[in-house]
């Protein structure tokens, strides 16, 4: 048994910056960093909408999620060669180790590559390569799910479905994102029916912007193993009920709901209930080079803002996290054997 109450709350920053976790909840691209932007747009020959580092990143005030994806998807227009995509997501996972990342699930956008005439290998392939490398340099185990873009048609993710199966071996799932509103999950409902054949995990954003009805029909239409954000499923106590007797994770990221204004202020965020309601909540950085962070400074913001919450829950959303994760039993209770011993070695 832990003793949480031993753990002073000072003592906090640097146990949630410590303890091991599973990222579950990163867009590959919204780790492009307007420096690697940059460098890549001029070893490209790309040209950009922005003279300087400084100008890209003032752009970054956002209203809303459409805010956002419009400057994302110009981000990632520099994104050309293998090596670029290995580039990025190499940065990322040194990135994610430093902040004692054990496992990552990251998620990539083939359309918004592959709509521009890169060809679906070079990326795959780019990607694949980083996750090898990062496995052998940092020790870090990281597997790839494939987005498709929710405001395209279904014919659409279906026509990069075909090109992924050559593939199939790299992905170990499937997700969904970009603007949520006016694109209910069920538009693509035969298209994860074909994923989920093919063997492949489901996870859908719901309930970022979108209504709680949106969850719904992510679970019962795709069926969904996790649902990313969720967290408008406040609105329906049936629903959070449902949630939590399911043990559906929710894949929860501050720092971006914070800066897409779905709340006003972190101290308004409503992680406390949802922990407090039983939910398997994770804590995840979404896009942290567009957001103001990665993981540990989701963690740290987050915990200093809400005072309600304590080692404990910093404990709960780390082991949530191996939970929620699509890794076999044996390799997760090795992780989390691991965070008892960091928690303990604190309580003392
Ligand atoms: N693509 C990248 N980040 C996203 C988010 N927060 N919501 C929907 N689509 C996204
Ligand atoms: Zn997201």
């Amino acid at each position: 048994m832990i003793d949480f109450d031993a753990i002073p709350r000072a003592a906090l920053p640097a146990l949630l910056r410590r303890m091991p976790k599973a990222e579950l909840h990163i867009h590959i691209e919204g780790s492009l960093e307007p420096e690697m932007i940059f460098k890549l747009a001029q070893r490209n020959g790309v040209k950009l909408a922005y003279p300087s580092v400084e100008a890209l990143r003032e752009a970054y005030a956002f209203t809303d999620l459409q805010s956002f994806l419009d400057i994302y998807y110009a981000g990632a227009s520099v994104l050309l060669k293998e090596q670029d995509f290995f580039d990025m997501a190499f940065a990322y996972l040194e990135r994610a180790a430093a902040d004692n990342v054990v496992h990552a699930e990251v998620f990539f956008d083939p359309q918004t590559h592959t709509d521009r005439g890169v060809p679906f290998e070079t990326m795959i392939v780019g990607l694949e390569h980083a996750t090898r490398r990062a496995k052998a340099e940092f020790g870090l185990s990281a597997s790839l799910i494939l987005c498709f873009l929710r405001h395209l048609s279904e014919d659409a993710a279906f026509a990069t479905l075909e090109q992924a199966i050559p593939y199939r071996h790299h992905f170990i799932g499937v997700g969904l994102d970009s603007s949520e509103r006016g694109h209910p999950p069920e538009k693509f409902a035969r298209v994860f029916a074909r994923c989920r054949e093919l063997g492949l995990h489901v996870v859908a954003h719901a309930g970022e912007e979108g209504p709680p009805a949106y969850i719904e029909t992510a679970l019962d239409m795709l069926k969904a193993q996790r649902i990313d954000h969720g967290v408008r499923c406040v609105e329906s106590p049936a629903l959070v009920q449902r949630l939590a007797r399911e043990r559906v994770p929710l894949t929860v990221c501050p720092l971006s709901n914070v800066k897409l204004r779905v709340f006003d202020t972190m101290a308004r965020h409503n992680l406390p209930a949802l922990l407090e309601a039983g939910l398997v909540a994770t804590l995840n950085s979404d896009d942290p080079a567009y957001f103001g962070g990665y993981i540990n400074t989701n963690f740290v913001e987050t915990f200093a803002a809400l005072p309600q919450l304590g080692a404990r829950h910093a404990y709960q959303l780390a082991r949530n996290s191996f939970d929620a994760s699509f890794v076999d039993a044996a390799q997760r209770q090795r992780w989390v054997d691991q965070l008892d011993a960091a928690f303990t070695a604190a309580a003392h």
